[in-house]
């Protein structure tokens, strides 16, 4: 069974940034094989890896709801497309989730989903999440029990306070969370104490630990402007040694 680590937290405070910078890590140290599904509608994680997208599993459910091919069932048909969409890199793969769906309830679509995932799920050491703000994808693809919940947050009063009450939702989503952390993101230095108080205010008030704080940080805002991949950022980088650090002790 593979762990599950999802990332959640308001937009732009660092949820795709974080997936990059763990891609980078779990490929150094040989954590392999991992999936990436990029749940957001407006999916950019492959941008940050310099990867092209093709098939998203939205394009596949609006083909599942059309007419299929003959003497194939929905089940053969999402497992085949699934694989199409799947783009495979060396010790990972990306699955873009693309557009949700429309009103209503495809249920027999997202039900295939699930089935499906859950026969791929075997073949990973980590399944890694990147979320939008919400994290209904979760449930689609019937990932319910996740090992590690990263929440990202902006270094502010109220992005703290966000977080807490991301961190709060997952109980009534039916999410069972094994561990939680708090990642505070492009923040200042030295840390205003003023904000040093929210972030331990957070970690007293949720089940949340605090994974690190992430300096603001030109070589990662560089790195995204060269468009080139976040697994060919420099080790020897202040920053990439700081959330190499975080990521040692969260999966330690
Ligand atoms: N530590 C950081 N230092 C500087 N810029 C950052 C940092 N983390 C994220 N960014 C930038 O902030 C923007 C939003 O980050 P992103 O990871 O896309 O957020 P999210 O996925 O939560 O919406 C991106 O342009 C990204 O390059
Ligand atoms: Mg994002």
């Amino acid at each position: 069974m593979p762990k599950i680590i999802a990332m959640a937290g308001k937009g732009g405070t660092g949820k795709t940034t974080t997936t990059a910078l763990l891609t980078k890590y779990l490929l150094a140290k040989k954590e392999t094989p991992f999936l990436l599904v990029d749940a957001d509608a407006n999916a950019n994680l492959n941008e940050l890896l310099n990867l092209d997208v093709g098939l998203t599993l939205g394009q596949i459910r609006k083909e599942l709801k059309g007419e299929l091919p003959a003497h194939i069932t929905r089940d053969q048909f999402m497992e085949m497309k699934i694989h199409q969409a799947l783009i495979e890199e060396t010790g990972y793969d990306l699955l873009v989730m693309g557009q949700p769906d429309g009103p209503g309830c495809y249920c027999a679509a997202n039900q295939h989903l699930a089935m499906t995932m859950d026969k791929l799920a075997d073949n990973y050491k980590y399944i890694i999440v990147d979320n939008e703000a919400g994290m209904e994808h979760l449930s689609r693809m019937n990932l319910r029990s996740i090992d590690y919940l990263l929440v990202t947050s902006d270094p502010s009063a109220r992005g703290i306070l966000t977080a807490k009450r991301i961190s709060e939702i997952t109980e009534p989503l039916g999410l069972q969370i094994k561990e939680q952390y708090l990642i505070v993101n492009r923040a200042p230095q030295p840390i205003p104490p003023a904000l040093q108080e929210k972030i331990d205010e957070a970690v007293t008030d949720t089940g949340m630990k605090l994974g690190g704080i992430i300096p603001s940080s030109d070589t990662l805002i560089n790195q995204e402007l060269s468009g080139e991949s976040y697994v060919s950022l420099d080790d020897s980088a202040k920053v990439i040694q700081t959330v190499n650090a975080i990521f040692d002790k969260i999966f330690a």
